[in-house]
């Protein structure tokens, strides 16, 4: 008789189901970033743990992760966070890129093709398509998300509205 081995469903297992349409697929993923980030004040482990999960929930990415704004002289400028994918980038002035005109503009950027976005910064040679939405806190941009696909045109308008929602609950958990 074959033994059927059981792998333990741990409190950290929130593997959705691929079939989810992507409202609800986004309701999910902000309620996994709610439970986890709930109580806890550390904001590298918040943002370690959110870029995990979109990784987990949003299909067909090849990069999901976090830039933080931080302050050099006068000069603020993005630095690499957490992230989930290949080495990338780590610094990036403000208003360049997607990622830099997300951060100084406070405007999600929704980018078919990344090669048709003036100084788009190619971190990795696979990225075709990407969406950043900056994390805003009293009005001021803490840090931004990025989530790049090596589909043109992945990202809907669907997407900035779940990803824009996950930045919103973030606002005062990073
Ligand atoms: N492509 C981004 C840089 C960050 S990487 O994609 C991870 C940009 O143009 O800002």
């Amino acid at each position: 008789m074959v033994e059927t081995i059981r792998q333990p469903r741990s409190m950290y297992d929130f593997k959705p189901d691929e079939s989810l349409e992507p409202a609800e697929m986004y309701r999910q993923l902000v309620e996994a970033a709610r439970a986890l980030t709930d109580g806890e004040s550390d904001e590298v482990a918040n943002m370690a743990n959110v870029a995990a999960l979109i990784g987990e929930f949003v299909p067909r990415l090849n990069w999901a992760g976090f830039y933080r704004v931080i302050r050099n002289g006068t000069e603020k400028e993005l630095v690499l966070g957490p992230f989930v994918g290949r080495p990338a980038c780590i610094r990036i002035p403000f208003g360049q890129g997607v990622c830099g005109v997300a951060a100084a503009s406070g405007e999600t950027q929704l980018v078919a093709d990344v090669h048709a976005f003036p100084g788009h910064i190619a971190c990795d040679a696979a990225s075709q398509s990407e969406l950043v939405v900056p994390v805003i806190r009293g009005g001021e941009v803490m840090a931004v998300i990025d989530c790049d696909s090596p589909e043109l045109g992945r990202f809907s308008e669907q997407d900035a509205a779940g990803i824009e929602a996950l930045a919103a609950l973030l606002s005062d958990r990073i």
